[in-house]
């Protein structure tokens, strides 16, 4: 079973990459599971709904998010790829502000059966200016891209922590998220093959 996750600020490209993903995966004929956080089952994503409207603390937003991911991670049945859209880091990216949030997202992530520890992370990283420019094209989504605009530093910064720590074998691929879709999704595939994920 083949890991990986898909990871990025709002408006990276991120939908678009794992929808090209997935078409390359049809065409290849490599079977595989795509899976969204929060949410990613049919229960679950009920409760997807609950937690973006939510005005759930910080704290609270990190059990329920890990509860939640305890759960899919269960109920995956086993296939040749899984492919997350969000995945731990997010958790990290969005809920830590402080010293004390960091210990306890690093002990719940060290929980993760070590078969979900993805092999790559594919972090879409954009920058200030694309964001901007990019935003201006489309409203909010739900209450926590609200929330969690006005906070991007501080969000783009606990992705580049995380990409630092240890996480068993998993590769951490920062990729420029200004490129063309095209651009992004060779390089995509490129680091897959690198991997020896796909041939
Ligand atoms: P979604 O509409 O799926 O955003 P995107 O298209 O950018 O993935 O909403 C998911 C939101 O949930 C997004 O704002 C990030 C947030 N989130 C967290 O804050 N922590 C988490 O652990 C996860 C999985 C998501």
């Amino acid at each position: 079973m083949k890991v990986i996750s898909f990871e990025g600020f709002e408006y990276s490209g991120k939908s678009t990459q794992i929808k090209l993903l997935k078409k390359y995966f049809i065409k290849n004929n490599i079977k595989s599971t795509f899976t969204r956080e929060p949410g990613g089952n049919k229960d679950l994503e009920k409760i997807r709904n609950v937690i973006l409207k939510s005005n759930f603390n910080n704290l609270s937003l990190i059990m329920f998010f890990f509860a939640s991911r305890f759960t899919l991670i269960s109920s995956i049945k086993k296939n040749d790829f899984i492919v997350f859209d969000r995945f731990f880091d997010s958790t990290y990216a969005y809920q830590k502000y402080n010293s004390k949030e960091k210990k306890l997202i690093i002990s719940l992530i060290k929980l993760i059966d070590k078969n979900f520890i993805p092999k790559i992370t594919f972090y879409l990283k954009l920058d200030k200016k694309n964001l901007i420019r990019r935003k201006d094209k489309r409203l909010y989504s739900n209450k926590f891209d609200k929330k969690y605009f006005g906070q991007f530093s501080r969000i783009q910064k606990n992705y580049e922590e995380i990409s630092k720590i240890k996480i068993g074998e998993r590769k951490f691929v920062a990729i420029d998220a200004s490129l063309s879709a095209n651009e992004v999704h060779d390089k995509i595939i490129l680091n897959l093959k690198k991997c020896k994920l796909i041939k």
